[in-house]
């Protein structure tokens, strides 16, 4: 068998057999190890929740075990407010959690697709979707740069610590303005970096995946969505005195 030099494997080769690795454990039962040992996904830091959201979790409509599956690194439903009959779109929906609860938010009426380019995920989301029981949400295989998803027919995009992980930003905003109907929103939680990281931590790929390497300073974030087109951009997070990274959130409109 040929050796393969990894430095010539493209990043997206890299993060997806990272996260194939995490759904294989996670459907084994095991419990969600984050993203790596050097990162600040799966952080319990929360926004003030709003009402729904908080009895939805109160009444433990989602199971204990998937609830558990979560890789993120915030809570962007809290920011988005979701409304009954509403299209949801998650971009990077891993095992599924947070399509769950949105689509018990936007209920029958509504529906939500999450995306996710690892085909080990989106076996896990599915398999957790038939123990949830949910008629209105759907995984589909693609990558945040080229989304699966027709033009301008999205309410709201959510996503959570996945944009890090992408060697293209632009892109993914680019396909998340192109899908959100004139009238949408976003709400992003994602990791971002003080300031510019070092070239020699940008090009260590494990550190990548674990959601270190890809992150960029919250301006130059704010800046790529703001080219592609996003309005009314807030953002929220600050780091502590010795973060190199930390967990933002990002709202806006088309
Ligand atoms: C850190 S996990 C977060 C999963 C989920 N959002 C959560 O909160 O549990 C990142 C997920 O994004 C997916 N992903 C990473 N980069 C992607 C890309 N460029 N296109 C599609 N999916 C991607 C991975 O396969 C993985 O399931």
């Amino acid at each position: 068998m040929p050796l393969i030099d990894v430095a010539e494997i493209p990043i997206r080769d890299q993060v997806r057999e990272h996260y194939a690795e995490h759904a294989r454990s996670l459907s084994k039962g095991n419990a969600a190890s984050c993203c790596g040992s050097n990162s600040s996904c799966c952080t319990t830091e929360q926004t003030i929740p709003t009402h729904a959201l908080t009895t939805l979790r109160d009444n433990k409509a989602i199971p204990n075990e998937i609830v558990q599956m979560s890789l993120g690194c915030g809570t962007p439903l809290e920011l988005a407010e979701l409304q009954a009959g509403e299209t949801v779109l998650d971009l990077g929906s891993g095992g599924g959690l947070d399509c769950f609860f949105a689509a018990r938010l936007v209920g029958e009426t509504g529906h939500v697709i999450g995306v996710d380019m690892t085909p080990d995920m989106l076996k896990l989301a599915n398999e957790n979707k038939v123990k949830v029981g949910l008629q209105n949400v759907e995984f589909r295989h693609g990558y945040l740069e080229a989304l699966p998803v027709d033009d301008a027919s999205v309410d709201v995009i959510i996503s959570n610590c996945v944009i890090n992980l992408s060697a293209d930003k632009d892109a993914v905003f680019r396909e998340a303005y192109r899908v959100l109907k004139p009238t949408g929103r976003v709400a992003f939680s994602d990791i971002v970096a003080r300031q510019a990281l070092p070239q020699g931590l940008q090009q260590d790929m494990e550190a990548w995946s674990a959601c270190v390497s890809g992150a960029i300073p919250r301006d130059d974030y704010s800046a790529k969505m703001e080219r592609a087109g996003f309005k009314n951009i807030a953002v929220v997070g600050e780091p502590q005195p010795d973060d190199l990274i930390y967990s933002a959130k990002f709202q806006a409109t088309k």
